[in-house]
């Protein structure tokens, strides 16, 4: 099967032969890690530029090499590069090309360096910036939700446990719910760039260099705050590649389980919310539906996120240190992660944005369900000082007898409530309907109308901040 290609020239000095086609086919990764162009590049840059520095190359060698690799940069953005699969990866690719374009001095540019430096380093930088791109676009997302919670820190829902009508809330709590989750996703983000901040530049191939290099400058060079401490755990940690998969997958559940309740309040049933035309499709064969399929693609693509991360988790468990190949498998996983991820964060940012609110339809729904018989029990604790037990069975009473009448429990009589408990007086009706259930709950993070909008000014003032 082998076919008798030239030895592989960066490596190919102890090989009599190319390698077979099926070796190069699962060998190259330049199908995918050309993505990290540009990453290449900056690294190859700022590691020639430390060489020249520190005298371990000539100035004018890294000269040639840097105006080399710009005009690489220009022509991959051009379209003008071609890639090739012989020459493996993204390295070696642009490694050839600047032999090429400017001759033996490309040969020094790999002094003090190996291909597995400098990958952890192209992958580590391309993941941060990721992180601050999906950062923004979440914080797209939070804003658009805050103004929905302002505009309905009052308007009435029913809060549900077990999916089965609870107590009331209003809209603009939940939103808010969803706030403090995204935001939770921001600071995991924030960590995580935090915790990848350092250059594994200058590890070489594991175990350090013998040149007199200076870390500290390419780690500044390439914005990091300090380089890595061990050569070893730096070529051959993948956490932060972790780490991004693993709040990706929070973050894509967090989306899933609004994307589910969209799914919810938009059927004719709940009718809390109507999608907008741009974000839900038609059926071709019953007219009247309008189907939320941009939400269920958000629910759906939950799935592929989490497997990534499960995917690389295993990918990673049981390597020995330093450096494997099966390394290689790391960057599709967190490439299609994160352009699933962008993609999700897009269409929630726009179904958030333009989706109509029914108000009417929420405040019915918030009604139903004895949704307030917490209330009743509460009142019955605070004004005839019943111990609370008690009044949830005197409570319990009156719910199974306004639902013999068929009734809500604020249109049963005051007669009926007393028949319940002698001691009810006309003050409970006070606390029975929706809105006042609602403006009682002034707890610290509850759902009256006051604390929300408290909750609003807290988030706007911290994500202003930040
Ligand atoms: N394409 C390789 C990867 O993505 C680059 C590092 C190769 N290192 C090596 N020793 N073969 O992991």
């Amino acid at each position: 099967m082998s076919d008798k290609k030239a030895s592989n020239a960066m490596w190919g000095g102890r090989f009599a032969s190319g390698p077979a086609a099926i070796m190069e086919a699962i060998n190259a990764s330049i199908g995918f890690d050309k993505k990290l162009y540009a990453q290449d590049i900056r690294g190859s840059i700022a590691h020639s530029e430390m060489l020249a520095e520190t005298r371990i190359i000539e100035r004018q060698d890294q000269e040639k090499i840097a105006h080399g690799l710009n005009t690489i940069l220009a022509e991959i953005e051009a379209g003008d590069f071609e890639f090739s699969t012989r020459l493996e990866d993204i390295h070696m690719n642009i490694e050839a090309r600047l032999a090429e374009l400017i001759g033996p001095a490309a040969g020094r540019l790999h002094t003090a360096r190996s291909r597995n430096d400098q990958v952890a380093l192209d992958f580590r930088l391309w993941v941060k910036d990721e992180l601050h791109r999906v950062a923004e676009a979440l914080k797209g997302l939070i804003a658009a939700f805050l103004t929905r919670a302002e505009h309905h820190a009052a308007t009435v829902m029913p809060g549900f446990t077990h999916m089965q009508t609870a107590q009331p809330v209003t809209f603009g709590h939940h939103c808010m719910a969803y706030i403090e989750m995204f935001s939770r996703d921001l600071s995991r983000m924030r960590d995580a760039i935090e915790r990848m901040d350092e250059s594994p530049l200058g590890a070489a191939a594991l175990a350090g260099t013998g040149f007199p290099i200076d870390r500290q400058m390419t780690a500044k060079a390439l914005g990091f705050r300090e380089p890595t401490r061990n050569s070893l755990d730096s070529v051959s940690d993948r956490d932060f590649a972790l780490e991004f998969l693993s709040i990706a997958a929070i973050c894509a559940t967090h989306l899933s389980r609004l994307a589910e309740e969209i799914v919810i309040w938009s059927t004719p049933q709940f009718g809390f919310v109507r999608l907008s035309d741009s974000f839900s499709t038609g059926s071709s064969i019953m007219p009247q539906k309008k189907n939320p399929d941009a939400a269920e693609l958000v629910r759906a693509k939950t799935g592929r996120v989490n497997g990534h991360l499960i995917g690389l988790l295993t990918v990673m468990k049981g390597l020995p240190l330093t450096y494997s190949k099966d390394m290689q498998e790391d960057k599709e996983a967190v490439f299609d992660a994160a352009e699933t991820l962008d993609l999700m964060l897009a269409a929630m940012t726009g179904m958030v944005g333009d989706m109509e609110i029914n108000e009417a339809a929420m405040k019915k729904a918030a009604g139903s369900g004895y949704s307030t018989a917490t209330d009743l029990a509460d009142w019955l604790v605070r004004t005839l000082g019943l111990p609370f037990r008690e009044a949830h069975h005197v409570t319990g009473r009156a719910v199974a007898l306004a639902e013999s009448r068929k009734l809500g429990l604020e249109k049963l009589s005051l007669k009926d409530l007393q028949s319940v408990h002698p001691g009810i007086t006309d003050d409970v009706f006070s606390v029975l309907s929706v809105q006042n259930s609602v403006k009682s709950r002034t707890s610290f993070g509850g759902t009256a109308p006051a604390e929300v909008r408290k909750q609003i000014r807290y988030w706007k003032k911290r994500l202003g901040k930040a």
